[in-house]
C-alpha cells in the first residue's frame, strides 16, 4: 500500500504535530513528571498506564505494551493506513501534500475505506446545496417547524436528497466517482437482474443527517422522512468504515464539551442530540436508537469517566437500563440514569420546558445501579417473581468486577430484597467460582527475556544519542548476541550519523521490531524516566561495552579452547599454531580491557 508522499512531507508533518496535543484530543491526559498519563484507549483499565512523553514524541501503554508515534496512533485509534494518518496530520498541521491528479490504477491503490469516506464526503455536500436550493424549500420548512436553527443546520451539515432516480449518482459521477463505488458506500442500491446502470439512489426525498467519526469523517448517513410512511430513518447499511454500534452520533462536534463537563449525556436519537446542542446542552453522545455495545462505553469514557444515560419511564427504557447497566459497570463508567417523564423524549422535552428543566432533570439523575436496584428489583411483587428477581440480583451483582463495590452492593440489594445478606454473599461467591477466571492483563507475546547489557546499551545510545560516537569507536555492536539487537544498534548508528548525532523519530526505529516482548521491553524503557544521571552516562555506558566484549571474548575462547583440542585430536599442527595465536590475541585483549 505504498503511495507517494514525499518522505520529506512527512518528516515534516511529525515535525509539526505534537503527540501531547494529539492524544489530548482522544484521550484525558494528567502531567506526571515528565510524561503525561491517561486511561488507555486501547485497552480497558481503571488505573492509568498510558503514557506520553513529550520528549520522545512517544506514546507506550505500561499495561496493554501497545507504543508508538503521532502516525501509528491515529492509525490504531482510528483504523486508518498509514497515507492516511499522514494526510490527516498534515491537514491540521497546515503542511501541504501535493494532490497529483491520478490514473485508474493509482486510486486503486486507496483503501475501500479512504475511497467511502470521500464519496461520503461529497454527498454530504451535496445534501448540504441541495437544502439551501429552492427545492430545499419542503425540507427548511420540516427543521424550522422543529425549531432546529442555522447554527445546527451548519454545524451537523443536515442536508436533503432530492426526489428523483439518479440525482446523487450522477452529481457523483460527473465527479469521476463510479457507481460501483456509490453502492459500496451504501449510497446507491442495485436494482436486481439489472446490470451496468441499475443503481438508484437510496436515499431520495429525505432529511439527510451525516453521520461522522470522532474526527468528522462521513462514514454513515440517516435520512428520515419528512411526512408520513415508513420507515422513519433510513440509514446507510454498514461498510468497510461503518459499524453500527462502534460509534456515537455527534461526538466529533461535541467531545471538547464532554471533556469539559466531565460527564456526557447520552441519548438516542439524532434529533435529541441536535435539540440539546441547540438548546445550548452540549455534553452530548446518541446511539441511534440501538442498544448501548461495549465499544461505545470504551468510547465514551475517552473523554468523561462519567455518563447520565436518558431513559424513558416505560418498560422497554427499564429493559435498555437493565442492560446497558453491565456494560457501564464493567466498563467503569460511573453511570446515573435520567428519567424522563412519560412520553417525552429529550429533544421534546427541551424544546417543550427549556433547557433549564432539563438540566434540573440530569442534575437530580441517581447513580444508574442505585435506580436499578430501587425501582427494578426492588418493585413488589409475588413470591414467584421474587424468586426470579433474586436470581437476576444475583446475576446482577456477579457482573460487578470489583470486589468492595460488589459487596456494598450485596448490603444494598439484600437490605432491599429483604433476604439475608450472608445467604446472598454466599450465593454471589457460589455462582462466581463456577465462573471462569477473568483474563489475565494482556501482556503481548511471549519468550525469552531479552540480554540486558545488549538492551541497556541501545538504551543509553537512544536516551544519550550524543555519546553514540563511543560506541561506534568500541566496535561493540559485532559481539551482540541478540541479532535484532545488533541490527537496531546498526541503525541507531547509522540515524545518528546522518543527523549528526540526534535521533530524530525513535519510534520508527523501534518499530522496526517484531511484536514481541523485545518491543515491549524497548518501549517500556523509553517510556520510563531517564534512569542515567547526566555525570555517570560515560562510565556506565563503558562499563557495559567492557562487559558485552568480555562476555563476547569469553566465549569466544571457549570456542577456540574447543578447536584447539580438535587440532590436537587430529594433529593439524597448522591450524593449531594459528588457533593459539589466536587465542594468544583474545587473552591480551581481555587484559587490556578490564
Ligand atoms: P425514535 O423512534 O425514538 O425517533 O428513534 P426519534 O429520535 O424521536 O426521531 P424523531 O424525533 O421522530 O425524528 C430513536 C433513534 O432510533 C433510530 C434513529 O437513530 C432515531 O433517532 N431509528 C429510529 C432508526 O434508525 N430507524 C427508525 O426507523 C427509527
Ligand atoms: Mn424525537
Amino acid at each position: 500500500m505504498k503511495r507517494s508522499i514525499p518522505g520529506d512531507k512527512i518528516e515534516e508533518v511529525r515535525q509539526r504535530t505534537d503527540i501531547v496535543s494529539l492524544v489530548g484530543e482522544y484521550v484525558t491526559l494528567k502531567k506526571a513528571g515528565r510524561n503525561f498519563l491517561g486511561l488507555c484507549p486501547f485497552h480497558r483499565e481503571k488505573t492509568p498506564s498510558f503514557t506520553v512523553s513529550p520528549d520522545k514524541q512517544m506514546f507506550y501503554c505500561f499495561g496493554c505494551s501497545e507504543g508508538g508515534n503521532v502516525f501509528s496512533f491515529l492509525m490504531k485509534l482510528n483504523h486508518l493506513t498509514f497515507p492516511e494518518a499522514v494526510r490527516h496530520l498534515a491537514g491540521k498541521a497546515g503542511v501541504i501534500i501535493p494532490e497529483r491528479s491520478m490514473t485508474p490504477e493509482e486510486r486503486d491503490r486507496y483503501t475501500l475505506g479512504e475511497q467511502i469516506r470521500r464519496v461520503n464526503g461529497l454527498a454530504a455536500e451535496y445534501f448540504v446545496r441541495a437544502l439551501q436550493s429552492p427545492a430545499g424549500e419542503g425540507a427548511r420548512e420540516y427543521l424550522r417547524k422543529r425549531g432546529i436553527e442555522a447554527e445546527a443546520i451548519r454545524t451537523f451539515r443536515i442536508g436533503v436528497a432530492p426526489e428523483g432516480r439518479r440525482r446523487l449518482l450522477d452529481f457523483l459521477e460527473k465527479k469521476g466517482i463510479p457507481p460501483k463505488l456509490v453502492e459500496q458506500a451504501g449510497l446507491a442500491i442495485l436494482r436486481a437482474g439489472e446490470g451496468e446502470r441499475g443503481q438508484y439512489d437510496r436515499f431520495r426525498g429525505r432529511l439527510m443527517i451525516p453521520i461522522e467519526d470522532v474526527d468528522g469523517h462521513v462514514i454513515a448517513f440517516g435520512g428520515r422522512i419528512m411526512g408520513a410512511g415508513e420507515p422513519k430513518y433510513m440509514n446507510s447499511p454498514e461498510s468497510p468504515v461503518y459499524t453500527k454500534g462502534n460509534n456515537l452520533f455527534g461526538l466529533s462536534r461535541t467531545r471538547e464539551a464532554i471533556r469539559e463537563a466531565g460527564f456526557s449525556l447520552l441519548v438516542e436519537g439524532y434529533f435529541d442530540l441536535i435539540a440539546l446542542w441547540g438548546a445550548g446542552i452540549r455534553n452530548v453522545a446518541a446511539t441511534l436508537g440501538t442498544a448501548m455495545t461495549r465499544a461505545q462505553v470504551d468510547l465514551i469514557r475517552r473523554y468523561a469517566p462519567r455518563v447520565a444515560a436518558v431513559f424513558d419511564s416505560d418498560e422497554a427504557g427499564r429493559k435498555a437500563l437493565a442492560r446497558s447497566l453491565e456494560l457501564f459497570l464493567t466498563g467503569n463508567v460511573h453511570a446515573r440514569a435520567v428519567i424522563l417523564p412519560d412520553g417525552h423524549d429529550p429533544d421534546d422535552f427541551v424544546r417543550t420546558r427549556g433547557r433549564e428543566k432539563m438540566e434540573e432533570l440530569v442534575a437530580r439523575a441517581v447513580p444508574m445501579v442505585d435506580y436499578y436496584i430501587e425501582e427494578i428489583l426492588g418493585g413488589r411483587g409475588t413470591l414467584e417473581e421474587d424468586r426470579d428477581k433474586l436470581r437476576e440480583a444475583v446475576a446482577f451483582l456477579c457482573r460487578i468486577g470489583d470486589a468492595v463495590e460488589r459487596n456494598f452492593f450485596v448490603k444494598k440489594v439484600a437490605e432491599r430484597l429483604g433476604v439475608d445478606e450472608g445467604v446472598l454473599k454466599d450465593e454471589v461467591r457460589r455462582v462466581l467460582s463456577h465462573e471462569a477466571p477473568t483474563a489475565a492483563p494482556m501482556k503481548k507475546g511471549s519468550g525469552r527475556e531479552p540480554d540486558h547489557l545488549e538492551l541497556g546499551l541501545i538504551h543509553m545510545m537512544l536516551e544519550h544519542p550524543e555519546r553514540i560516537p563511543a560506541v561506534a569507536a568500541s566496535g561493540v555492536l559485532a559481539c551482540f548476541t541478540t541479532e535484532e539487537l545488533r541490527s537496531l544498534g546498526e541503525k541507531v548508528l547509522t540515524a545518528a550519523e546522518k543527523e549528526g548525532g540526534a535521533i530524530p523519530d525513535l519510534f520508527s526505529l523501534v518499530n522496526n521490531f517484531e511484536e514481541g516482548p523485545l518491543r515491549a521491553r524497548l518501549l517500556d524503557l523509553l517510556m520510563g524516566e531517564t534512569p542515567y544521571p547526566e555525570d555517570m552516562i560515560d562510565r556506565l555506558m563503558a562499563d557495559t561495552i567492557r562487559k558485552i566484549r568480555e562476555r563476547s571474548n569469553r566465549e569466544k575462547g571457549r570456542i577456540l579452547t574447543r578447536r584447539i583440542k580438535e587440532a590436537e585430536r587430529v594433529k593439524d599442527q597448522e591450524l593449531y599454531d594459528r588457533l593459539v595465536a589466536e587465542k594468544n590475541r583474545l587473552l591480551r585483549e581481555e587484559k587490556g580491557l578490564s
